[in-house]
């Protein structure tokens, strides 16, 4: 069973329709890539899947379960985590802080919480700054330890919005290499990035959306040669 599936999303903002009858399922354990121009919907559609917008039409199923229209809280609890373009830390807090707090709010006990923090910290080199504020760390250092919050009850899917956008080669390489060992241990993912040789890289299967509609999906490598998803991207840097 898929462990997230839509069927004919639809989503309007005025004019503009950013979702279209859009239909995916995302498999047990797999990376799902989620590629498409700037304005194709891919933060929409995530936006719909964690709670944060509601759809005008269509449904979202996490495993058997319908959850159309649930909050992001509630969805949190069942185990669909959303990561944001935007990194999302408590800046005035402390690096061990935030990840306890994150810990304690997904239901852990503060000894298990603390355990998991410290192991984690050393996961993602972030053991060094684990007295700093959040907001003393570099852009590269917040995604990390986002990454770290939403990793410390794992959940049955994570969505990760443009990971590596905006980050340092070296951070976009040990983000890649903490999805990979998750994803080893079998954790499943949406992530939508530009960064194409990552999505390559990460992704064996891949959706392409284009004006809202899924244009491609299957294989990477097929969906980033199809005709359809090139000219998608021509027209786009044509716009610019
Ligand atoms: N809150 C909003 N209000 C109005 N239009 C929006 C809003 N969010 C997104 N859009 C529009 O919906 C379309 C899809 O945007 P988005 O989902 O952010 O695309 P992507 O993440 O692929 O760049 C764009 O045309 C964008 O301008
Ligand atoms: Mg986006």
């Amino acid at each position: 069973m898929s462990v997230l599936r839509t069927e004919g999303l639809q989503k309007h903002f005025g004019g503009i329709s950013a979702v279209a009858d859009c239909s995916i399922a995302v498999e047990p354990g797999e990376i799902l890539g989620l590629i498409g121009p700037n304005g194709s919907g891919k933060t929409s559609l995530l936006n719909i899947l964690s709670g944060f917008l509601a759809p005008d039409a269509g449904s979202v199923w996490l495993a058997e379960e319908v959850v159309t229209g649930m909050t992001p809280v509630q969805l949190a609890r069942r185990g669909l985590l959303r990561m944001f373009q935007m990194t999302r830390v408590f800046t005035r807090i402390t690096v061990v802080d935030n990840m306890l707090t994150a810990g304690l709010a997904l239901g852990l006990s503060e000894r298990e919480a603390e355990r998991r923090t410290e192991s984690l910290l050393d996961e993602l080199a972030l053991a060094q700054v684990r007295y700093l504020d959040a907001g003393q760390l570099s852009g590269g250092q917040k995604k990390l330890l986002e990454f770290g919050m939403c990793f410390i009850e794992p959940p049955r899917i994570a969505l990760l919005d443009e990971p590596f956008a905006a980050v340092h080669p070296v951070m976009r390489e040990a983000m890649a290499g903490f999805i990979r060992r998750r994803h080893a241990l079998g954790q499943t993912f949406i992530l939508v990035s530009h960064d194409m040789p990552i999505i390559v890289d990460l992704c064996p299967r891949a959706v392409c959306m284009n004006a809202g509609r899924v244009i491609a999906s299957g294989a990477t490598r097929t969906v980033l040669q199809s005709a359809a998803v090139i000219e998608a991207y021509l027209a786009a840097s044509a716009d610019v």
